[in-house]
């Protein structure tokens, strides 16, 4: 297991991992095409927001599980490659929130009163105290655009300057946002009431531009911009027309379209009127070993086989939480497993019902184990939770979870049904205590089957000396019958036969078996 870390976190994070036997190199500053070279040695890889983790640096990493990100944003690396693969993409939001918020607020107050530039000319010689009439915030309204983690932090801070707080967040009610003090407001609102607007959104096809030409027109003359979001949010060169027009009477830039800023950036961060600070969001003592302290930690447990916390392509489950699901999680990676097994024809639906005791757990990680189970042995990527979901829809198989009421057999009840071109198999399974699982029905037939091992299953027609004349054919090869149990739908009708066996049964085994009369079919699978 060895990690790599290219760009620049603090030392506990490799203390962390050094210590739990974890070997890990530091290289920051990696041209890209060195780090495609190296990256098939890694298990992890731990960033920033320095390296680019493009589709060319993932297809490399033959052996990559994990990327940690120190931080929150994770526009620079590309999820949905790391997801086709299978790598989980993993964050530590949280960690530097109260910096990032703080960072804000000093941003706000500077660009207020002019405290950057004044600072510039007093140590220039000057004695301005005219030019840099500044002005106050008690009584502005802030809008607030993304009410996330940070947006949150930034309103209660400001709220104690006694600014006018409004936002806009599609995601956020009404009752989280009136908790901090603000109002709800639709964009609109935002641009022609506010004196300041703070963004915190992060940089989606959404937000991309979201402060437009078009929308700083709308805006207040004399309205303050602040970004320490992400670069990309704000059109930069929209903004420097604003400022120059008046429209903007200043702006205050943590983050750039291109970082470092690019040349074309240059006009609009020496503007007299615009203050900028070279991505110090996060940039304390405190956040920064927070978040290398916890990326550590999740990384380590990725690559130990403990619980998955903060990804971003994969739902979050809490560790107490995953402790009780993991026999669920097990069981349904079984019963994606034997239903692919057995199943015949093109797969086009997958229908899982969750009844009972189940439903007191997130189901979406159980879903994702079916279908683990199901594509496991259909391609040569490695398939896990992430990138299984996204396979069934590459592939076209729609995906269905029905959470039903009790069931008045079982505590717990998980039914798989499996559609193809040729018809459809139901396969039901359950715990039995903390962690026994069981598949207790096929079709129309109950019974108690352990999904473990090698096994052979059996259509047949319930008639006598069936199931004895599959035990001599067995036995005749040397082959130990571990377990082995059977359901009917009634009397005479269809049955099927399950048996564990002790080693695999060879193909004219199988043959033997499938010409036996009354045999209507037979499978063998491993689990
Ligand atoms: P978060 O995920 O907690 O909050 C983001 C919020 O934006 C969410 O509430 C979400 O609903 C909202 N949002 C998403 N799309 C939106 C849209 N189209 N319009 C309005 N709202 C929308 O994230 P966070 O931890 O609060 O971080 C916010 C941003 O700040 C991120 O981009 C993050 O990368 C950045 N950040 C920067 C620094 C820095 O160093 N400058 C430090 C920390 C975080
Ligand atoms: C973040 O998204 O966490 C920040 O931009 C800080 C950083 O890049 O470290």
């Amino acid at each position: 297991m060895k990690v790599l870390i290219t760009d620049p976190v603090d030392q506990g994070c490799i203390d962390m991992l050094q210590k739990q036997g974890i070997l890990v190199d530091m290289k920051t500053g990696l041209p890209a095409d060195e780090l495609k070279d190296i990256i098939s040695d890694y298990s992890a890889l731990i960033v920033r927001s320095g390296t680019k983790v493009t589709a060319e640096v993932i297809e490399a990493a033959a052996k990559l599980k994990v990327i940690g990100r120190a931080g929150t944003g994770v526009d620079n690396i590309d999820v949905d490659a790391a997801t086709r693969r299978g790598i989980i993409v993993m964050n530590t939001p949280g960690g530097n929130t109260i910096s990032a918020a703080e960072h804000t607020i000093s941003m706000l107050l500077a660009l207020s009163r002019n405290i950057p530039q004044a600072t510039q000319s007093l140590k220039e010689g000057r004695w301005d105290r005219k030019i840099y009439m500044g002005v106050e915030v008690y009584g502005k309204t802030l809008g607030i655009i993304g009410l996330g983690r940070v947006g949150r932090e930034v309103a209660l801070r400001a709220g104690s300057f006694g600014m006018k707080l409004i936002g806009y967040d599609p995601f956020i009610s009404d009752d989280a946002a009136s908790k901090v003090g603000v109002k709800l407001v639709d964009l609109d609102e935002i641009f022609s009431e506010s004196d300041y607007i703070t963004l915190h959104t992060p940089l989606t096809s959404e937000t991309k531009h979201l402060i437009s030409e078009a929308q700083l027109e709308r805006c207040k003359t004399g309205v303050r911009i602040i970004n320490c979001a992400r670069g990309g949010v704000v059109d930069e060169k929209a903004l420097l027309k604003a400022i120059k027009s008046g429209r903007v009477a200043g702006a205050a830039l943590d983050v750039y379209e291109d970082e470092p800023p690019s040349a074309g950036s240059m006009e609009l961060l020496k503007h007299e009127r615009v203050i900028c600070t070279p991505h110090l969001g996060a940039s304390t003592r405190e956040a920064q070993v927070n978040v290398a302290l916890q990326v550590a930690q999740q990384v380590a447990d990725v690559l130990t086989g403990g619980a998955v916390r903060n990804a971003v392509n994969l739902p979050s489950i809490d560790p107490k939480v995953y402790q009780r699901i993991e026999p669920y999680l097990n069981l349904a990676e079984k019963m994606g497993s034997l239903q692919s097994q057995l199943g015949e024809g093109h797969l086009r639906e997958v229908s899982i019902e969750y009844r009972g005791d189940v439903l007191n757990y997130p189901t979406s990680p159980i879903t994702s184990s079916v279908l683990k189970g199901i594509f496991a042995g259909s391609s040569e990527r490695t398939i896990n939770l992430v990138n299984a979901p996204f396979l069934a829809r590459e592939r076209g198989v729609k995906v269905n979870e029905i959470k039903s009421s009790e069931h008045e057999d079982f505590s717990n009840l998980i039914t798989v049904t499996y559609c193809t071109s040729k018809g459809k198999r139901i396969i039901s399974g359950t715990i039995f205590g903390k962690n026994d699982p069981r598949i207790v029905r096929m079709d129309e037939c109950h019974f108690d089957a352990y999904p473990e091992g090698d096994m052979l299953v059996c259509g047949n027609v319930d008639v006598p000396g069936v199931i004895g004349r599959i035990g001599t054919i067995l036995g005749d090869e040397n082959i130990n019958i571990a377990r082995m149990t059977w359901g009917r739908e009634k009397s005479g009708g269809r049955a099927v036969t399950l048996l564990n066996v002790d080693s695999p049964i060879p193909d004219q085994v199988l043959e033997k078996i499938v010409a036996q009369k009354h045999i209507l079919w037979a499978k063998r699978v491993r689990l």
